[in-house]
């Protein structure tokens, strides 16, 4: 992987300098997003761990961790990674519905904060390893909340018909466990309803939901130290310019609202998107404007491979051109040259008259961007570029 620092805005003869499609990310804008969820967490005492998942650029997370953020990590991977970055092991969450073993020794290996489990059968296997290492494991168990988050299908996990976290109708089955598993520490309660959720809705409905499996355990004497409310909150797509940072305020203010935690239970987020989200953009150049009978499509240079989101959720990138002098307007179904018809960024998409060589900015890729890369067609690997 080639890096580049860029002190300045990006201009133009840094896109011509080098070759396309690439990676940059506002390392400033970076910055102030965190410091704006960061300073709105601190009114209520929240804690808030990043969910490497979203993007796990060693710079990225140099930042983030600077900036004493905790991590949330879905694969013994992502928990190295966090432990090398210098995340403390206290202030990592595992999470995950498809744990291996070797992960879970990692976790118990290294101390961490807690493994977030979505099964009994998950408890039953972290205990044995737990007890062959003379370890205690602390868990929190990830319920099922059954609310819709409204968005996209695939990036709502909610749900009882969804494959994450323990259904209620088990809980009564586990809690009669739970004396069995000598090395379990049940500490807290996980939950995550689904990701770029822009209403209040869900967040609020989530309290509701949480506030009543809260006291359920309270009624029956179980101890529960923290609360983990997960990630989800969304981001700007159509004008990220105008709203760059998310308004962590309200966000934060519907669980000071709504959230009945017990006074001694501290408040866990596992934020991704709403962190990295907007400050990274994926750069390209237009090879061949294509004559199409209904449409004329800018084909670019990258593709799938480099930003799948729109191939596999139909997301919404704002696409811009961003050399054209061009006063006139046209549409473009704007793809990528892979050879999948889902190659596809978006369709009439309205750019200033493009043509070959054009460069092309893709904007809020700095979540699921970059990490959701392949070399699909054996595509090289692209360089990134930070700017200060
Ligand atoms: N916690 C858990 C348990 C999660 O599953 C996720 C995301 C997060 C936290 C972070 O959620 P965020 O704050 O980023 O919404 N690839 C999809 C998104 C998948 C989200 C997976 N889970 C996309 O590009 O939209």
């Amino acid at each position: 992987m080639t890096d580049f620092l860029v002190t300045n805005k990006m201009k133009k003869k840094d896109f011509i300098q080098h070759r396309t499609p690439f990676y940059s990310y506002d390392l400033k804008l970076l910055k102030e997003t965190l410091e704006e969820a960061k300073s709105a967490a601190k009114k209520y005492d929240y804690h808030i761990h990043y969910a490497l998942k979203a993007n796990s650029n060693d710079r990225i997370l140099k930042i983030i961790h600077e900036k004493e953020f905790g991590a949330d990590c879905v694969s013994g991977n992502e928990v190295k990674k966090a432990l090398e970055i210098g995340f403390p092991s206290s202030k990592i969450a595992f999470a995950g519905v498809g744990k291996s073993d070797e992960e879970i020794l990692i976790g118990l290996a290294n101390d961490i904060f807690a493994f977030n489990c979505e099964s009994i059968e998950e408890i039953d296997v972290i205990n044995q390893l737990a007890k062959g290492q003379n370890k205690m494991a602390r868990i929190a168990l990830r319920l099922n909340p059954n609310v819709d988050a409204n968005t996209h299908k695939y990036i709502t996990t909610g749900l009882e018909e969804n494959k994450f976290g323990i259904n209620s109708w088990e809980l009564n089955n586990l809690i009669d466990r739970l004396p069995s598993w000598a090395n379990i520490e049940l500490t807290g309660l996980h939950f995550h309803i689904g990701s770029q959720i822009t209403s209040m809705t869900p967040f609020k409905n989530l309290c509701i939901r949480v506030n009543e499996f809260n006291t359920w355990f309270r009624e029956r004497n179980i101890h529960i130290q923290h609360l983990n409310l997960g990630g989800g909150l969304g981001i700007d797509y159509h004008e990220p310019e105008k709203n760059p940072i998310p308004d962590f305020e309200l966000f934060f203010g519907v669980f000071n609202q709504f959230l009945q935690p017990f006074s001694h239970q501290e408040i866990h987020f596992e934020l991704g998107r709403s962190l990295v989200g907007n400050c990274g953009s994926l750069n390209s150049r237009v090879l061949y404007i294509k004559k199409g009978i209904k449409t004329n499509f800018a084909i670019l240079d990258a593709g799938m491979t480099e930003l799948l989101r729109p191939a596999i959720y139909q997301a919404y990138h704002f696409i811009e051109n961003v050399t054209s002098k061009s006063e006139n307007k046209e549409f473009y179904d704007v793809v990528g040259p892979i050879c999948e018809s889902s190659d596809c960024f978006g369709k009439k998409i309205e750019l200033k008259e493009t043509k070959r060589g054009d460069y092309i900015k893709i904007h809020s890729t700095g979540a699921y961007g970059e990490v959701m890369s392949s070399k699909y067609n054996l595509r090289e690997q692209n360089p990134v570029f930070y700017i200060e």
